[in-house]
Parts: C-alpha cells; sequence; structure tokens
C-alpha cells in the first residue's frame, strides 16, 4: 500500500483523510501531544488493523478522540459533574477522561474493558477530521508498540511506511508527551498518566486526586492494574538507559567515571560542555520544561540504535509538566536509576 502524505495546511486534507476513516482505513493523525494511529472507534475490523500496524497487545485499550464535551455522552454513561469541570478547563488539550463506556463502543477499543478513554485534542485538522467522518476516532500513539512515541510525520513514516492509508502532517507536536489520563469511575478521581495537564492544574478543578501506582513504580506483567497500558515495556529505545539523578556536577563526575566507548549520554542542553567526548546528546533546557517535553522523543528514537551500548540521562525534577517528563523517562530506563550523589 501506498502511504498518502497529506499536510495539514491543504484544504482538502480533513475531508480526504475523513474519507479514509469512514471507508476503515488507518490515518496517522497530528495532535498537540504526539502522532496518533487513527480508525473508526465503532468499527471492529478497523480497530483490529490499529493492534496489527502497532505490534499492540489486544489488552491495551484506546482513547477515543472526539470533538467536544458535547460528545461524552455518546460513548458513556454516569457521567459526574467533574468529567464536565475538566472538559470545560482543559478541552481541547491533553487530557483524556476515562468513563463508564456504553454498549455502542465496541470491546475491541477498550480492550475488553467496561469503561472508555475520552479526549478532545487540541489540533484544528485533527478536529476537523473527527467532525467529517462523523465518528470517534480511536488512536494510540502511532509508534510501533514499545518504541518512544512519534512526534513529527517522519517518525510515523519511519514506523509504519507502506502499512497504513495517509499520514496528516501537522509539523512537530507541541507538548511531546502523552495527554494526562485521569479516571473519573471511582469514588476518587485517579491519576493514570501525567502529562501536559499537571496534578497541580487537575487538583484546582478536581479538589482530590489519587496517584496511582503506576505512575511512580513498575509495574509487574501479572499484577491487575487500572490501565492497562502501563505493565508494558515503553518508551525504550533498544539499549539500556540509566537516569543519573543529583547536582549538575556530581552527575557528570559519575557519568564520565562510568562512560564507555560505545555509550551515549541524554541530557540538558546546559550540561553539554561537562559532556565533551561523550558524544551528549541535549533534549532541551532545563530550564525551560515544555522545551524537555518537546524533545524527548526524538532524542529517545534517535538513541534508539542498536551500535549504542548504554544510555546515561539526565532527568528533571520537580512538578508540572516535568513530573511527566520524569514519568516518560523512568519508564524508558524500567525504573534504573543511581543517585550520583550517593555515589559519590
Ligand atoms: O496524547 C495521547 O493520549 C495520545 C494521542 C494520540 O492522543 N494517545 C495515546 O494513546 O497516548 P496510547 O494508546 O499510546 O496510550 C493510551 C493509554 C494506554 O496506556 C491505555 O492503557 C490507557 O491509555 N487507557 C485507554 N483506555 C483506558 C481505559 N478505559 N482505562 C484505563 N486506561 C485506559
Ligand atoms: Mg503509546
Amino acid at each position: 500500500m501506498q502511504t498518502l502524505l497529506l499536510s495539514a495546511s491543504d484544504s482538502k486534507t480533513a475531508a480526504a483523510a475523513a474519507n479514509l476513516i469512514m471507508n476503515g482505513q488507518l490515518v496517522a493523525i497530528p495532535t498537540e501531544t504526539v502522532y496518533g494511529l487513527g480508525a473508526n472507534g465503532l468499527d471492529e475490523a478497523a480497530v483490529a488493523k490499529i493492534f496489527e500496524a502497532k505490534g499492540r497487545p489486544q489488552d491495551n485499550p484506546l482513547i477515543l478522540h472526539i470533538s467536544g464535551p458535547e460528545q461524552i455522552e455518546l460513548f458513556c454513561h454516569h457521567i459526574p459533574q467533574k468529567a464536565y469541570d475538566l472538559a470545560e478547563a482543559f478541552w481541547p488539550g491533553p487530557l483524556t477522561i476515562v468513563l463508564p463506556a456504553k454498549d455502542i463502543v465496541p470491546k475491541r477499543t477498550t480492550g475488553g474493558l467496561s469503561t472508555v478513554a475520552v479526549r478532545c485534542p487540541d489540533c484544528d485538522v485533527t478536529r476537523e477530521i473527527i467532525r467529517l467522518s462523523g465518528v470517534p476516532i480511536a488512536a494510540p500513539s502511532a509508534n510501533i508498540s514499545g518504541k518512544p512515541s512519534t512526534t513529527t510525520a517522519e517518525h510515523v513514516r519511519h514506523d509504519h511506511d507502506g502499512k497504513i492509508a495517509a499520514i496528516v502532517d501537522g509539523g512537530s507536536c507541541r507538548v511531546g508527551v502523552e495527554s494526562t489520563i485521569v479516571d473519573l469511575t471511582e469514588a476518587r478521581p485517579r491519576l493514570l498518566r501525567p502529562g501536559g495537564v499537571t496534578p497541580e492544574q487537575l487538583l484546582e478543578v478536581l479538589g482530590d486526586l489519587v496517584v496511582d501506582k503506576a505512575v511512580t513504580a513498575q509495574i509487574d506483567k501479572d499484577e491487575v492494574v487500572k490501565a492497562p497500558g502501563m505493565k508494558y515495556r515503553h518508551y525504550a529505545p533498544s539499549e539500556p538507559v540509566v537516569i543519573v539523578s543529583g547536582s549538575r556536577e556530581k552527575a557528570a563526575e559519575y557519568i564520565r567515571s562510568h562512560f564507555e566507548p560505545g555509550d551515549r549520554v541524554l541530557c540538558f542542553e546546559e550540561e553539554l560542555p561537562l559532556y565533551e567526548g561523550c558524544d551528549p546528546l541535549s533534549y532541551g533546557k532545563e530550564a525551560d520544561v515544555n522545551t524537555l517535553s518537546a524533545g524527548l522523543f526524538a532524542a529517545l528514537r534517535e538513541l534508539d540504535d542498536p551500535s549504542i551500548h548504554q544510555v546515561y540521562a539526565r532527568c528533571p525534577v520537580g512538578g508540572g509538566v516535568a513530573y511527566a517528563v520524569q514519568n516518560r523517562l523512568k519508564k524508558a530506563a524500567a525504573f534504573h536509576i543511581v543517585d550520583a550523589e550517593e555515589e559519590a
């Protein structure tokens, strides 16, 4: 199959992409977080193609992308006021809400769960595709399962050229890490995945938030978890990644003394001079966490190279968007963290 590359700025793109979606095809769509691999979320056969293209485990549910809060009730029931409060505060934007699913949503889409995740992306062309196709678009991140997510059309082409009908090129994704996921199906709201909408912002609207264990620790394959995706290895380049925490100087001391040929260093732009001779790669500025979230996956993809032995990574500290960057890096490192202050 020839994969069409459609430009988001072309006025015919939304209609062409919507037609492909209505015909049961796969179309990669841009969003403000990462590119998604989209299909008609109500069409089991189309959804099955997503799992096949990604090599995704069948029990890992998909997010339904909708055009606005008014569509929530089409696919969910028992909707608490909190869901509308969140939508009002953060949609369109990087927030996904988990609610009880209506029967119209196929079990293939929900990975067999009785709940469904919905989100309204902050991307004009993608919302237009949803509106024109008349269906919710199920879309996981467009990467091959387990690999770092796709934040450019080129990343998607690399993973799926010849396997999907089209890619809508909307440029680089602004946020760069996937949406925040909040589960509203229990008595207390639960954070399943941190993202561009921060825990602090959520608390302001919800007044209460439980952080799921999967956010902060490695989950065992056999454990029962709220977000099935969390138990799988994620975002990982082919070689092991270790996070080195601690001050700039102590971390550089530790990394430089352990560094061997074939290793790489993933660091902040401010730290590049400290790693001369160690082939450092910067993913953004420590002083501007938004550049780190926007640059993380492109850097991890660049480091996905079998000739690399080991990656030493520097991770931002603190809350806000840094909390999401920490989560993705820790998962890429399978929670392997060395504290350079203790090692010194
Ligand atoms: O920013 C994003 O959310 C991107 C863009 C494309 O919208 N999508 C994305 O999808 O990250 P994906 O499939 O890569 O990650 C979705 C996560 C998975 O970990 C999945 O297990 C979880 O959401 N999830 C989906 N439906 C769920 C549900 N009903 N209950 C709990 N977790 C759910
Ligand atoms: Mg993903």
